[in-house]
C-alpha cells in the first residue's frame, strides 16, 4: 500500500475538493459538489441538509465505497487515490467503522457474534477477538446480552450493537448515517450519547449525519449540505 504520512497535527479525515456525479437519463446529477471536509481525531462533524442533497453520498466518498470524479480523500493519513481495489477495501475494513441507518445484523448470530465475525474478516486470532467483542459490548451497556440474536433485542439495542460492530477493528475514522431514525426521541439521545463518548475515548473523527437537531449539541462542528454542496450551518446550536 502506498502510505502517504500526515504526522500528529492532520485531521483523520480529509476530503479536498470532491465532486460525485452519477448518470441520469441524458445528462448527470450532480451528488457532490467540490466538497471540502477536515475531521480530527477525537471530535464530531455533524451534516445535515434536505433529503436527497448528498449526505450518504458524502459517507459513501469517505468510507472508499464510491470513487469521486475528481478530488482526494484521505483516510487516517492514507490518500485513498491511486490505491488499488484490494489496498482500499483493506483500508476500509482497518481503518474505518461504517454505521448505517438500519442495522444490518446476521439474524443468526448473538450480539457477541456479530462482533467477533468482523476481527474473522480481519484475520485476527479468536482470542483476542472475543476479549475486544465482550469489551465493546460492555461499552455499549449491553454485556448480558452478549447470546441474544436480534430478534431477541430491541431496535435501540441493535443499534448499539451496530455501533459496537463498527469499533470492533478500532478505526480512525467513524462514519454514523441517521443512526436513531428508527428509535424513539430517548433512545436515540441515549445512542447519541454513546456516540460521543465512544468518539473521545476512542479519538475516532467521527461525521454523523442526521436530521434530528437535538443531536447538534453533541456536536464539535455542524455543516450543512444543500444540492451537493457543503457550508456552514448557519443556525448551529
Ligand atoms: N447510485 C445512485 N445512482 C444515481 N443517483 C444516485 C445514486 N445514489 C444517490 N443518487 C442521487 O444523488 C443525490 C444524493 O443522494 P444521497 O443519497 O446522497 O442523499 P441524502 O442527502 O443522503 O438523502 P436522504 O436524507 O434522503 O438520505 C440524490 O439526488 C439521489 O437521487
Ligand atoms: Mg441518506
Amino acid at each position: 500500500m502506498t502510505t502517504t504520512t500526515t504526522q500528529s497535527v492532520a485531521p483523520n479525515l480529509r476530503l479536498d475538493g470532491i465532486t460525485l456525479t452519477y448518470p441520469d437519463g441524458d445528462g448527470t446529477l450532480t451528488a457532490l459538489d467540490r466538497v471540502d471536509l477536515d475531521v480530527p481525531a477525537g471530535t464530531i462533524t455533524a451534516v445535515v441538509g434536505p433529503s436527497g442533497s448528498g449526505k450518504s453520498s458524502l459517507l459513501a466518498v469517505a468510507a472508499t465505497l464510491v470513487t469521486p470524479d475528481s478530488g482526494s480523500v484521505v483516510l487516517a493519513g492514507t490518500e485513498v487515490n491511486g490505491l488499488s481495489a484490494a489496498d482500499r477495501s483493506r483500508l476500509r475494513r482497518e481503518r474505518v467503522g461504517i454505521v448505517f441507518q438500519q442495522p444490518s445484523l446476521l439474524p443468526s448470530l448473538t450480539a457477541l457474534e456479530q462482533l467477533q465475525v468482523m476481527a474473522h474478516l480481519d484475520g485476527r486470532g479468536p482470542r483476542g477477538a472475543r476479549s475486544q467483542a465482550a469489551e465493546l459490548l460492555d461499552a455499549v451497556g449491553l454485556a448480558a446480552q452478549a447470546g441474544r440474536r436480534p430478534h431477541q433485542l430491541s431496535g435501540g439495542q441493535r443499534q448499539r450493537i451496530n455501533i459496537a460492530r463498527a469499533l470492533m477493528n478500532e478505526p480512525a475514522v467513524l462514519l454514523v448515517d441517521e443512526p436513531t431514525s428508527a428509535l424513539d426521541h430517548e433512545r436515540g439521545a441515549a445512542v447519541l450519547d454513546l456516540i460521543a463518548r465512544l468518539t473521545r475515548e476512542r479519538g475516532t473523527a467521527t461525521v454523523l449525519v442526521t436530521h434530528d437537531r437535538t443531536h447538534l449539541a453533541e456536536a464539535d462542528e455542524v455543516l450543512t449540505m444543500t444540492d451537493g454542496r457543503l457550508g456552514a450551518c448557519a443556525s448551529a446550536v
